[in-house]
């Protein structure tokens, strides 16, 4: 007969991917009950690093994954509403096999640029949740940059310049118009929404640390600047923040969770991939509050 192996548990390990940005976790498995301490981890994780990777989880069912997302709050609609899981209202899927009314590959909630979530709502996201569903061989990383410690490092006069700052957001900037996907051209066209006013440099509600915040595709102006102005200073802004030591460019493996912290950070989604191999990612958004 047999001896009868314990089963293995696994240990929670968070390891920093570089000093200013990242942590990859190992040791959970997200479809199992989470202990309260456990949670507080990982939750204090995203906020230090600015995003956090759990790995392993490609076994989660839809329901379990957003379970694992609830974790981390309430989750929240996501205004991009084309393409969902289906029974899932809160799940959201990125796709490049997904083609737009016109025929094209869908660029839904896939922005090159870089940028915060939803700036056009007063309350945008705290956390965006994306989840690995299908990847390429290689390419088609998301990149976060951590705008906490790139505003921390710009030089003191430049920071006082800017602290003070507000943007009008809108669902897309005219100076977007041109190049925009046609269904979020349309919903720009009939809304008649006034724009969102929102801190350029936003304070963190639970570290009170500043970042620079901002999304150049949906802001139609620095409140002070006109529109083109206003496109030219946010890349510079970018350039001077996305500098390498602030940065992560996150390679998916099949089954990772990545979670960012919006309040302290930018992202962009990378296209730099074998677009006859599918990339399909599922979004998750958690409620935050009025940036300030
Ligand atoms: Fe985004």
């Amino acid at each position: 007969m047999s001896a009868v192996l314990p089963a293995t548990i696994p240990t929670l390990q968070i390891t920093k991917v570089k000093e200013h940005i990242g942590a990859i976790v190992t040791g959970i498995d997200l479809s199992q009950p989470v202990d309260a301490a456990t949670r507080k981890k990982l939750y204090d994780a995203v906020v230090e690093n600015v995003v956090l990777v759990i790995r392993g989880q490609a076994h989660l069912t839809p329901a379990q994954l957003q379970a694992g997302a609830e974790l981390f709050g309430e989750l929240m609609e996501d205004q991009n509403r084309r393409y969902l899981v289906d029974g899932h209202p809160l799940i959201s899927v990125l796709d490049n096999f997904h083609k737009d009314s016109e025929g094209k590959p869908a660029k839904v909630g896939t922005n090159a640029t870089w940028h915060t979530d939803h700036t056009n709502q007063e309350m945008p996201p705290k956390f965006t949740m994306l989840y690995a569903v299908a990847v390429p061989d290689k390419g088609g990383a998301t990149s976060v940059c951590n705008s906490r410690a790139a505003y921390e490092g710009l030089p003191e006069d430049y920071r006082r310049k800017i602290t003070d700052m507000k943007t009008e957001n809108t669902l897309l900037s005219s100076a977007r118009f041109k190049i925009a996907n046609p269904d979020i051209l349309r919903a720009q066209l009939e809304s008649k929404k006034p724009p969102t006013i929102q801190p350029l440099v936003r304070t963190h509600p639970e570290t009170g640390t500043k970042a620079v915040w901002f999304h150049k595709s949906k802001t139609e102006r620095v409140i002070g600047m006109t529109p083109e102005e206003t496109q030219d200073f946010l890349q510079d802004l970018t350039d001077r923040i996305t500098q390498p030591q602030f940065c992560y460019a996150h390679e998916y493996q099949k089954g990772d969770l990545l979670i960012i912290d919006d309040r302290a950070s930018l992202h962009k989604a990378g296209f730099d991939f074998d677009h006859s191999q599918q990339r399909r990612l599922y979004r998750m958004l958690v409620r935050g509050d009025k940036p300030y």
